[in-house]
Formats: structure tokens, sequence, C-alpha cells
């Protein structure tokens, strides 16, 4: 009865959470046998054993009960060998482990943003980042990358976003490597936004969840923990879901200034407690003994950018080139306007199941993103789909 009077109204920025254009696509397929299914930003392969093994053994030694809010210190200590390997040495004060990436990222949201606060995001990007500071109340500004169609890569206007980050804006996001674009920010860009924001007492969040997935040779993108001061008003965000292929255990890192983590711990009891301890464990050994399995994976990904970029080059009509991070290829097909009409008509007509570009903002609209961490030879299968659609579909 009471609920006539009270309806049960959620706070706005819930109620106006947009619905993932990615799972309405997904869903179309239901009940469809055959489609190929590269719209999910996942690796086909399941984990590693032998980091399914150390999960296994930690709960049969009995890991069930709650742990520190910040994590196990033994893995905050084997993240912070690991990272001194990779960037300047990094204090395990100043690491908190997360119940996944996109916790890491709302932890520091939660942490930093509140509402009517100006927050400015580089975009397109993966929804979950631009939803967050909408949750909190943020108003949230965006600065699109820009699309080459010669090269088919996107890229950065720097001045477009340091005139965005404007004194009194609160925090600024980048995501890099990029999800959908597969953009990696410079070094000297990142000097550039770090040494601007230093300037205006803007806090930089970096999503690095694809850092290590880069295909110039080299280990690792370039990272802000590689320039920044450890007072810096920085957080990083991090995860284990991509290099290590552990999406489905729900473990990240995040790495703020020392005097912000105890504080940091404190939310984090407030939101999960902790992470679970047996997956904590798990993580312990991926980064301990998972170097050559991280290397091997980026290796295989580099072969199936390659070979999915020379398939869709040959199509007529399709702007693509060759990402320099991260999984995905977000290309367009010349005169494309509606990608989720098109994402669903490739997954009816073709068998062939991509993401629609506007599921990563307006600035999308018009292009499709497909991840790449697939077996070579369905990605082929998928760009024969796709050039039969185009040769059968299309005026
Ligand atoms: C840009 C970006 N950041 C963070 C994440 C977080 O991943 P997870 O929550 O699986 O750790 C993802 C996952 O797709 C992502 O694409």
């Amino acid at each position: 009865m009471n609920s006539q009077r009270f309806p049960p109204t959620l706070r706005e920025p819930i109620r106006s959470l947009g619905a993932s254009r990615i799972r309405e696509v997904a869903n179309s397929a239901l009940g469809r046998p055959g489609v190929l299914p590269f719209w999910f930003g996942e690796p086909d392969a399941v984990t590693p054993a032998f980091i399914r093994d150390a999960a296994v053994a930690a709960l049969q030694a009995g890991d069930t009960f709650y742990h520190h809010n910040l994590g196990i210190l033994a893995l905050r200590e084997e993240l912070a060998a690991y990272l001194a390997k990779r960037h300047p040495p990094v204090d395990v004060a100043r690491l908190a482990i997360t119940s996944a990436g996109v916790n890491a990222l709302m932890i520091a949201a939660q942490a930093l943003i509140g509402p009517g606060d100006r927050v400015v995001a580089v975009v397109p990007l993966w929804p979950n980042v631009t939803e967050i500071p909408r949750i909190l109340g943020a108003a949230l500004e965006r600065v699109a990358l820009e699309f080459d169609p010669t090269t088919g890569l996107w890229q950065l206007d720097l001045q477009r976003l340091l005139d965005a980050l404007t004194p009194g804006t609160r925090a600024v996001i980048v995501n890099s490597p990029n999800n959908p674009t597969g953009w990696v920010m410079s070094r000297a860009a990142q000097e550039t936004l770090l040494a601007h924001c230093r300037k205006l007492g803007i806090w930089v969040i970096s999503d690095e969840a694809y850092e290590r997935l880069v295909f110039d040779g080299s280990t690792q993108a370039p990272s802000l923990l590689d320039i920044a001061d450890p007072q810096d008003l920085l957080m990083v965000a991090n995860t284990f879901s991509k290099a290590w292929q552990m999406t489905g255990w729900r473990l990240g890192w995040l790495v703020a200034p020392a005097a912000t983590v105890p504080d940091l711990g404190k939310l984090i009891e407030y939101n999960t407690s902790c992470a679970p301890g047996f997956i904590q464990q798990a993580a312990l050994v991926a980064l301990r003994d998972g170097e050559e399995s991280v290397r091997a994976f980026v290796a295989e990904l580099a072969l199936r950018r390659d070979a999915l970029v020379t398939a869709l080059s040959a199509i007529e009509g399709v702007e693509v080139g060759p990402p320099p991070g991260a999984m995905y290829l977000f290309f367009r097909l010349r005169g494309e306007r509606d990608s989720l009409g098109l994402a669903k008509r490739l997954v009816a007509k073709a068998g062939l199941g991509l993401a629609p570009g506007s599921a990563f903002g307006p600035e999308g609209e018009g292009f499709l993103r497909w991840c790449f961490a697939r077996p070579a030879a369905q990605l082929v299968d998928g760009a024969g789909r796709l050039r039969r659609f185009l040769g059968a579909y299309r005026t």
C-alpha cells in the first residue's frame, strides 16, 4: 500500500544509466546458432593452468576468510616487486588491491569525485569509466580522440584536452591503451598533461588496464607511474583481467599517494571489505611466475591483430588500421551512420557479432568494435562474413 504513496524511485543518475548496447546486440543473437562473438572484451582462452592451480591450492588450504582491506600483504609486496621491474619503485604503502579493475576505478572515483564536480574524460571510452562519475553526480565533459580515415588510427589533439582542463576541474580520466580505439598516449603527451594538472591541482585518474597489451615490440605502454612523483595527484587503476587472462576472477589494483591509502582502505571496507583471499593467492603467483605467459599472450595477440587488419583492409569501404595497443579494432564502414542497427543486421544476416561504436559514446557512432583476442582462423572467417554481407546487402 505504501508503494502507492512512495514510489520506488532511485536517484536520477541511476535511473538514467544507459543500458549496454553491446548486451543489446549480444541478446539479439540468442537462439541464433553459429554467430561468431567478437563483441565482448575478453580473451577466448581459459586462464593459464598455473594460476588456476594456485587458486585451487589456496582454497584447499582453507583460505576462505576475510582479509586486510588493502589486500594481503604478500600480494601487495609481490605487486610492488612487479611494478619496480617496469617503473620507478612504488612503495607498498601506495597500493590497494581491489575487487576488479572496474572496482579500482569506482574506489578512486568515490574517493575523489562528488556531486557537481567537473570531470573530463578522453573518449570514446568503455562506458563503465564514463558512467562512474555520473553515478556519483559529477558533470562529465568529453574530449574526443580523432579518427584519421587514411591511416585508420586514432589521435589526441592534446591542446583540446588541456583547454578542457580549466581551473576548478576536479579530475581527468585517461585510459591508455584505450578501449575501444587502441590509442596509446605518448610519453610527451603524458608529460604535458601531468605538468598542466600539477599547475591547476587537477587529479589524474589513469586507467592502465591494457598497459601490457602493446604491439611495438616493447613490453608495456607509457605509464604515468614512469614520470609522476609519489605525491602527485594521481591514481592509477589496473587489473589482472587482461594480461593474465583473468576476466572472471574480478581482481585489480590501485596505485595512489601514500597519504590517501589508509582512507582508501576504509572506503574499500564499505564497498567489498576485501578481495577474496584465494583469488589474491592466485594473483600473487600470476605476478611472480606469469611473465612468460603474458609475453606469449601479447605475441599471439599481435599476430591476430595483423591477421584481422590484413583481412579487413582488403574489403572495399572499410577504414581500418593496426592499433598500437589493447585488443580491439575500432573501424568504420565508409558512409555508415547507425552502428547499433548495423551490428544487429550483422548478427542476423551474417552471423557476425561486433560491438556497436555508439556503445562507447556519441563519438563512436558509425564505428564498430571488433575484439581480436580470438583465434586467427575465426577472425578471418569473420572478415569473410563481413565481405559477403557487404557484397550482398550494401548498395
Ligand atoms: C578500459 C577498461 N578499464 C578497466 C577495465 C576493467 O576490467 P576488470 O573490471 O575486468 O578488471 C576494462 C575491462 O574491460 C576496460 O576495458
